[in-house]
């Protein structure tokens, strides 16, 4: 790593390590920071409205808060009025300004892709840079539709990379656009570019991702249309140059978060754990129905409807967990949560098999090599055959390993996870980027009784 490059970008902290080890039990009631997906499009929504948009509950992790930062940067008043409380008085489609500055994302890849087909619609140039994890993803899955819709790409790094400038065209047109991967954030970048076009924008997947980008473009007042595609996909189509209205945004418990307390709270025997108002979207509870079929006790209690998405009490409870198949189609809406769902496997009797895992490899770190190490280092016997991830389960993890986390916050709290009921402690090289989705991670988990200790 070039020492300049990463010390000069963005002042990279320290890396601080941190471990896990097996305690009692995990017993009380938590609530996880706010879902970041809808954090984040909260946020590039207001910006995109005329008038204030009120948001409670949103996360303030570091990835969010560089999406704040850039929204801020492109003109919009961005302001905290509380605990997750905010206000976003927008400044319209087309209205953006051009930023003084590179506008630095960095380590998200949804802040960075999302905020590039928002600039897309206007005729301003930005630059969007990130830090070193991010430089090193692919951006060219977003720059080739934009460039379809007339976007022009300044500069790019070798490979379509950060640091990318895009400059607005005055007139962008709409695409039909097949995307060739199940990705939230090239359909969310398509149809936020698309909201600057006339006519109709649509993006077509084979199989379904996440679907909050529609869910709010219709919140905020844009007409928009979702049918069926073949088996498992669908095609979203937008009409371009809505206006946009404010709408007061509520953002629920993040699943992807809620995961880490679930899966030790699974693990860890004798465990009894309600985690409130997490968010039950169907296009982001693959991992629950993964550890249900694996025989996890998860009662999912006052289910109920809260802005828009439905939410409910989790209770899990300590359970011997046994090895299934995952199917290849459920990948989209389980994504990042196949680092903990390894764990869990770990535990489990027999073979877990964790098909169609491709994009593991392009996430915050090659997710399929990072997950692998920690398990070889942990004593787990695993397998890579092709894009699937093998573990075979003997119900118990010797641990005692070292973890590369690679910049990687879902590998670091996976880890740490394992550490909680592993018969050796489990250690991390760094725990510094779990704040960009989950800042009080640690407090959250000792809450409980987990035993972590930070450097
Ligand atoms: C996200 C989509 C997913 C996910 C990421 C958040 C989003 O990425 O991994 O953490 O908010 O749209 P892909 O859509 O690229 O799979």
């Amino acid at each position: 790593m070039s020492q300049s490059a990463t010390a000069s970008h963005h002042g990279a902290a320290p890396a601080v390590p941190a471990n896990a080890s097996a305690t009692g039990p995990l017993k009380g009631r938590v609530r996880v920071p706010g879902d970041k997906s809808v954090s984040h499009r909260a946020l590039i929504f207001g910006a995109l409205a005329i008038g204030e948009t009120r948001i409670s509950g949103l996360l303030e992790g570091e990835d969010v808060l560089n999406t704040a930062k850039a929204c801020a940067a492109l003109g919009a008043q961005v302001e905290r009025v509380g605990d997750g409380a905010w206000r976003v008085n927008g400044v319209g489609i087309g209205g953006l300004r051009t930023p003084d500055a590179p506008l630095d994302f960095g380590n998200s890849g949804t802040g960075a892709r999302l905020m590039m087909g928002m600039v897309a619609g206007n005729p301003i140039t930005a630059t969007f840079d990130g830090d070193a994890s991010l430089r090193r993803r692919p951006m060219k899955r977003i720059l080739d539709p934009l460039a379809m819709m007339g976007v022009q790409v300044v500069e790019a790094a070798e490979g379509g990379r950060l640091p990318v400038t895009l400059k607005g065209p005055r007139d962008l047109a709409p695409i039909a656009y097949e995307s060739p991967v199940a990705s939230a954030q090239i359909k969310s970048a398509v149809l936020l570019a698309g909201l600057g076009a006339p006519g109709e924008t649509s993006v077509t997947e084979k199989e379904a991702s996440r679907d909050h980008t529609e869910r709010m473009l219709t919140h905020f007042g844009a007409e928009v249309r979702v049918e069926p595609f073949g088996t498992h996909g669908r095609r979203v189509t937008l009409r371009g140059r809505p206006e946009l209205k404010p709408a007061p945004i509520h953002v629920p418990a993040d699943p992807s978060s809620a995961a880490f307390p679930l899966v030790a709270a699974l693990v860890v025997p004798g465990s009894d754990v309600i985690i409130e108002g997490v968010m039950m979207n169907p296009l982001r509870t693959g991992l629950l129905t993964t550890l249900r079929e694996m025989g996890g006790d998860i009662e999912v209690l006052d289910e109920r409807t809260e802005g828009g998405e439905s939410v409910g009490d989790l209770r899990v409870r300590g359970s011997a967990l046994r090895g299934v198949e995952v199917p290849p189609e459920r990948a989209p809406s389980m994504i990042d949560e196949y680092p903990v769902l390894a764990v869990a496997a770990s535990f489990a009797q027999g073979t877990t098999r964790m098909r169609g895992l491709s994009e593991l490899r392009v996430k915050e770190s090659d997710r399929l090599a990072a997950v692998a190490d920690g398990l070889g280092v942990n004593g787990v016997t695993y397998f890579i055959e092709g894009d699937d991830l093998i573990v075979e389960g003997i119900g118990r993890v010797a641990g005692g390993g070292l973890v590369a986390t690679h910049m990687d916050h879902r590998i670091a709290m996976s880890f740490l996870v394992m550490g909680l009921a592993a018969e050796k402690q489990v250690a991390i090289d760094d725990i510094t980027f779990v704040a960009t989705s989950f800042p009080a991670f640690v407090p959250l988990m000792r809450g409980l009784g987990a035993g972590i200790e930070v450097a």
